[in-house]
């Protein structure tokens, strides 16, 4: 199956977890996951990842667990069984991801139309973890999109035209700034961002401990 490979900047591939991660014991599920909403080309992905390592914290694309689960691409599941169908299948993956944050602490980066669906916005308020609007000006957002789709082919089914894509993104900011911290990027790397948002959230760092038992 192909996959989106190349939705965020760089080398390292859109896979969802590290395998090594210490099992913490949870007492607060609040504390212990943060999501990641804003429009396509927002920098979730690539935000989420660098604050996943700046943490030790797992990262999550909540689009590779839809594409796992359905066995094909966002982009097939749009063509072959249609926008309608693709909601479904994200509201199910965020239901699942809720279900299995006790497992340990991570970033999980949403795909941009989640949490403008008033569904899966109660699912996320019920479960009371924070979520994190990523914002930058749409001329931006479009752009890096636009670099994404040309230098890595990523494939998204609503990146169409200029007009459609600030029509869009009007329309759903209301929604997204109901998340519980906004954090501006344009023009800012991503370790200031995950800095900010590290620092903001009050975010502690999992520390790793090597086999022989020293703390790394
Ligand atoms: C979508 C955004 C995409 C992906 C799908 C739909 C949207 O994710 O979930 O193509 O509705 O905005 P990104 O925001 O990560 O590009």
């Amino acid at each position: 199956m192909k996959t989106r490979s190349g939705k965020t900047a760089g080398a390292i591939p859109r896979s969802h977890v590290r395998s090594n991660f210490p099992r913490q014991p949870i007492t607060d599920l609040r504390a212990n996951a943060v999501f990641l909403v804003g429009f396509m080309g927002a920098g979730k992905s690539s935000v989420g990842r660098a604050l996943s390592e700046r943490l030790n914290w797992m990262f999550e694309d909540l689009d590779d667990r839809i594409e796992r689960r359905e066995r094909r691409t966002v982009a097939e599941i749009f063509r072959q069984s249609g926008e309608p169908a693709f909601r479904r299948a994200e509201h199910s993956a965020l239901q699942n991801v809720l279900d299995g944050l006790r497992d340990g602490a991570r970033i999980i980066a949403l795909g941009g139309g989640v949490y403008v669906h008033s569904n899966n916005a109660t699912l996320l308020k019920s479960a009371g973890v924070p979520t994190v609007f990523l914002d930058a000006p749409v001329e931006e957002l479009w752009q890096r999109c636009c670099n994404q789709a040309s230098d890595a082919g990523t494939d998204r089914p609503l990146l169409r035209n200029p007009e459609q894509f600030r029509e869009l993104y009007e329309t759903r900011c209301r929604s997204y700034a109901k998340a519980s911290l906004t954090i501006q990027t344009g023009g800012r790397t991503v370790d200031e961002i995950a800095a900010e948002i590290q620092q903001k959230l009050g975010l502690k760092k999992i520390e790793l401990r090597v086999a022989q038992g020293e703390v790394e």
